[in-house]
């Protein structure tokens, strides 16, 4: 059966209620990405071009919700990523940025600042590791060869960090969707098809392909259900995706 939902009107107050974490006590991780109509994460290597006011609104709603935003160390020095800042009396998020390298250049200044953590894995260079920490950086170890995401969100969840905010880039989210940790995703579709041959908006780790007789969606790798759609003036649909799981009574519905 197909559905079309009467259109309602949103509002940018609205926007926070629209797309609040779920009522728990338990982490939630979703991530906050934007992607092509055909599906490219980036156009000339960086995802601003792709963005639009409407998408910087989402944006910076998903982050004054979160606990904690994790970004891939990369991505936050090529975007130019600075702490988390908030808009009233309530504390900024805690950034996260992962690396197993440390590769993270001195002029970088982000990594050593307050409410920053550097989350990386315990085959890190001791040289890179004690460079950051004489800088003041707050380093914690999740996982042996790679930051492990589960690791990384039980961690989180040790310090009173349960809303979990990801901005990708694509390995990073990658990892966590192969991890089974996702539990949401808001996708912004840009109003484009980008063409070239772009990252998709979780690139990298591959998951076995499940079952091809279990009925859908779980004959589908890491299956999803849109639960809100919306759309704006300039074209782009924001899109609220939660992650279905094995004996989950509502899939198909
Ligand atoms: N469309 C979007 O919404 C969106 C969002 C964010 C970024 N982007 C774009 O994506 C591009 C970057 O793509 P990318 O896939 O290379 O970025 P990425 O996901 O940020 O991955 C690379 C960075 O994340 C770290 N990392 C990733 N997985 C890790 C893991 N399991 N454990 C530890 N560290 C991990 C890497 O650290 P090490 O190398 O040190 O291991 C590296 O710093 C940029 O062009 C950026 O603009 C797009």
């Amino acid at each position: 059966m197909f559905l079309m939902q009467k259109a309602t009107d949103i509002t940018e107050s609205d926007l926070a209620r629209v797309f609040a974490f779920p009522a728990t006590s338990a982490p939630t991780v979703r991530a906050t990405m934007v992607a092509s109509i055909d599906g490219a994460a980036t156009i000339d290597g960086r995802s601003g071009i792709l963005g639009g006011d409407g998408d910087q609104l989402v944006f910076h709603t998903m982050r004054r919700l979160a606990d904690a935003i994790v970004v891939g160390a990369k991505t936050a020095i090529l975007e130019g990523y600075g702490p988390a800042k908030s808009d009233d009396d309530t504390p900024p998020p805690t950034l996260v940025l992962t690396s197993r390298s440390l590769d993270i250049p001195d002029d970088f200044t982000t990594a050593a600042a307050p409410n920053v953590l550097i989350a990386t894995c315990a085959s890190a260079p001791a040289d890179a590791r004690e460079r950051l920490t004489a800088a003041g950086a707050t380093l914690v170890d999740c996982g042996t060869d790679d930051v492990d995401p589960a690791a990384l969100v039980a961690e989180l969840a040790s310090r009173g960090l349960n809303r979990i905010d990801i901005e990708g880039g694509p390995r990073l989210l990658a990892s966590f969707a192969a991890a089974g940790v996702l539990d949401q995703l808001i996708l912004t579709v840009s109003p484009t098809l980008a063409l070239g041959d772009a990252p998709r908006i979780a690139h990298g780790a591959e998951v076995p392909l499940p079952d091809q007789e279990l009925p859908l969606p779980f004959r589908l790798p890491r299956p999803m259900r849109a639960t809100t759609v919306l759309g704006d003036d300039d074209g782009f649909l924001y899109q609220l995706w939660e992650t279905v799981r094995d004996g989950d009574a509502t899939a198909g519905r």
